[in-house]
């Protein structure tokens, strides 16, 4: 895969990632009802949404250790620590979200739900922290490239 492509695919699959996000929080959303069949179908949504979360912790591991990843490739030392740290305090909200999902019962879904929108908001402040270091990224290499063909 050229570099571009690299670039580009890093940004559709983060751009999948946010649909799901929107999906999966009108699922969560419908925890917060006082209708108990609701909150059964919410919750039974949630539980079936629950692998592709885990296959999100699956992106962020590979952006720390696949060398087609750009964020693997130009990451400096800095931005490499702050995205570690960011990617732990993912798995271990996703963590947290999963132990909640399996004691939950419809009928008392108050810490599912704020433990869903803490593993939400985690992601996608964490989203938009890489894309704007794939954005920063992209441009380095665009000025390098430029710099090379007037040398
Ligand atoms: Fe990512
Ligand atoms: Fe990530």
């Amino acid at each position: 895969m050229d570099l571009q492509a690299q670039f580009e695919s890093a940004h559709r699959e983060h751009q999948e990632i946010l649909e799901f996000l929107d999906r999966w929080e009108e699922a969560l959303r419908l925890l917060e009802s006082e209708n108990c069949d609701v909150c059964h179908a919410g919750l039974a949504r949630l539980r079936h949404m629950a692998e592709p979360i885990g296959n999100i912790c699956e992106h962020c591991r590979r952006e720390e250790e696949d060398p087609e990843s750009p964020l693997f490739r130009f990451a400096q030392e800095a931005d490499r620590g702050r995205m570690k740290d960011e990617h732990f305090r993912l798995y271990r909200a996703n963590s947290e979200f999963r132990r909640e999902l399996d004691l939950t019962k419809p009928a008392y879904t108050g810490d599912l739900v704020l433990s869903g929108l803490k593993l939400l908001t985690t992601l996608r402040g964490h989203i938009v922290y890489e894309e704007g270091l794939l954005h920063r990224f992209a441009a380095n290499q665009f000025e390098n490239e430029l710099a090379a063909s007037h040398a």
